[in-house]
């Protein structure tokens, strides 16, 4: 469990407590409709259902992570966005534990030696065209064991520190990086800061059946892949995986 008169002492914003939830995003999207202030912030333990990108399952055990979804209002211009400053957060924060080799990988997750140590599901709230305002759920591993046909793509906080971490102060880490990045949604600092630390650019890539080398993106964000009969394909979205030269 999260000790909460340490989270009220450290955290700046509003935030939710719970031992034990289903999803943290469920949580956070209620929040923003019922009505609360950009940067408010539902924290868990444990999801006993969390969710991934793709409808994929995402394990949130008790006592071995960090999952939270924090709510932000941005236009709709500068929503997409939105998950490139919750990679951002995330990768300031294995810097500030000196950790070495943190790239993004193509769209946002972040990896520590090419492995995942965060996954980011940002998911958008509309009442009918108008956009309420975007929840963005983050999962990090902290001390999470992994089963073996994960230990090869996936790595925690304590092993790449080697040190236990504590992980309230993470917590408090992460959400002033959020804050700070959230401040910079229409600054080119923001956009030059993810594509300066995408490692997959360069690399041989093969992501929805496209296969070739990622150029760069562009300033949507979208991964510019130049295919063996040299024409670049553009992709908004995707699992890139890399592949042999
Ligand atoms: C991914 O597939 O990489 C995204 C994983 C996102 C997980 C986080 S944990 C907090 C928030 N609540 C959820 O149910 N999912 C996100």
């Amino acid at each position: 469990m999260l000790n909460e008169s340490i989270l009220s002492q450290s955290l700046k914003q509003p935030f939710r407590y719970f031992d034990s939830v289903d999803s943290t995003n469920d949580i956070a999207k209620d929040w923003l409709l019922s009505g609360t202030q950009a940067l408010s912030v539902v924290i868990a333990d444990e999801q006993r259902k969390g969710r991934g990108r793709k409808g994929r399952v995402w394990h949130t055990p008790a006592g071995v992570a960090l999952a939270l979804s924090v709510i932000l209002k941005p236009t709709v211009h500068q929503a997409h966005r939105v998950s490139m400053l919750g990679a951002l957060a995330v990768y300031d924060l294995c810097a500030s534990l000196g950790i070495k080799h943190v790239g993004i990988k193509w769209a946002n997750d972040v990896q520590i030696m090419g492995k995942k140590v965060s996954g980011i599901l940002p998911e958008a709230v509309w009442e009918r065209d108008k956009l309420i305002g975007v929840v963005l759920g983050i999962g990090v591993n902290v001390r999470v064991t992994f089963p073996p046909e994960l230990a090869e793509t996936a790595i925690n906080l304590e092993l790449a520190t080697g040190q236990t971490l504590n992980r309230e102060a993470l917590l408090a880490t992460l959400l002033t990086r959020i804050q700070y990045w959230y401040g910079q949604l229409d600054d080119n600092e923001l956009f030059d800061t993810w594509e300066e630390r995408l490692s997959t650019i360069g690399q041989a890539v093969e992501i929805e059946g496209i296969v070739g080398i990622a150029q760069g993106v562009d300033y949507d964000g979208a991964l510019l892949i130049k295919t063996h009969d040299a024409r670049i394909q553009r992709v908004l979205a995707g699992d890139v995986s890399l592949v042999s030269r």
